[in-house]
């Protein structure tokens, strides 16, 4: 049934290049895009919905999107209703990365292309989505670990770091953490002495913190966030303490989001790791082609680089999100 809908828009749209069919009646065929946005936990996913949705009128594309509150049960009934509903292409963005077998086997039963958007999925049958757009988060943690280590040269004495890590489960907590590490233990003097999830939010990075400051004190040398929003709450607790962020403790953290860029210039975040949200255009671009009938690259790597506070003040104006 979808199939046959692309292949009419193919049809179409040659027919009309070839001018056998008047482009008014293509003009009446939107294309409908399903997407599930995790939810609104930090300010990487605010700029991350804002591209999409922009992108899409830009491209006139009818985007149905689903906020699911940071549930995956959520994602999986916005899916269901995006099949039912019989749209063009289904995107998601999946909170974790297991758990989404049967429902992605179902999009694949009913002939709609699956796009994943930001974050893998942990499911073996790769023909389960058509590609694959977004950041590669096991370089961005590899990144951290060596501007580090590069930081850390020529230190002799132990190095205590404390992690606080993205949501349970999900992608760019898993590869962040592994990238990281990966790193560091080429030298025995970098230890991770706490490691626990602060949920991608400045609530639960300030929180953490707290209770990481109020375990370890004055041991702690470094602090290693999954992301901006949660190294910005950890600042705050590090102030609370009495303690002087970026200098009494070294911050790295993930994301380059404009909020970092002020802490930078603040003096108070010591070096943000890029992942950029502007997926929206490579998105809408990617599903035109698949309407169009068109073979799209299983995986687009987001290119990023490492904002250091010393070129924060200069880069910041330039900052699109
Ligand atoms: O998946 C990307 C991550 O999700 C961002 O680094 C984080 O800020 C967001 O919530």
């Amino acid at each position: 049934m979808k199939l046959q809908r692309r292949t009419l828009f193919a049809a179409m749209a040659a027919a009309s290049l070839a001018g056998t069919w008047p482009l008014s009646v293509l003009a009446q065929k939107k294309i409908v895009l399903g997407f599930s946005q995790i939810g609104a936990e930090s300010e990487w996913r605010t700029a991350n919905s804002e591209s999409i949705k922009s992108a899409a009128k830009e491209a006139g594309i009818e985007l149905k999107f689903s906020d699911a509150q940071q549930k995956q049960e959520n994602q999986i009934k916005a899916i269901r209703s995006f099949i039912a509903q019989k749209v063009d292409v289904i995107a998601f963005s999946p909170v974790v990365e297991s758990g989404w077998g049967t429902v992605l086997r179902e999009a694949k039963a009913a002939k709609i292309p699956v796009i994943l958007s930001d974050r893998a999925v942990d499911e073996k049958d790769d023909s389960l989505w058509v590609s694959f757009m977004g950041s590669d988060f096991v370089e961005e943690g590899r990144r951290a670990g060596r501007w580090l280590v590069d930081k850390m040269k020529g230190q002799t004495g132990t190095v205590n770091i404390v992690e606080l890590q993205g949501t349970v489960g999900s992608a760019p907590a898993i590869d962040r953490k592994k990238g990281f590490e990966e790193i560091i233990k080429a030298d025995p003097k970098f230890k991770v002495i706490r490691s626990q999830t602060g949920d991608f939010t400045r609530a639960k990075g300030k929180e953490v913190m707290e209770a990481f400051l109020k375990a370890e004190g004055k041991k702690i040398n470094v602090l290693y966030a999954h992301n901006d929003d949660m190294a910005i709450g950890a600042i705050q607790a590090i102030e609370e303490a009495g303690m002087k962020p970026a200098k009494d403790i070294t911050i790295i953290s993930i994301d380059a989001v404009k909020g970092a860029f002020e802490a930078m210039i603040a003096g108070k975040l010591n070096v943000s790791v890029e992942c950029s949200p502007l997926l929206g255009p490579q998105l809408m671009n990617a599903v035109k082609d698949l309407v169009a009938g068109k073979t799209i690259p299983k995986r687009i790597v987001t290119e990023e680089g490492i904002f250091p506070m010393e070129v924060a003040a200069k880069e910041f104006p330039k900052r699109k999100y």
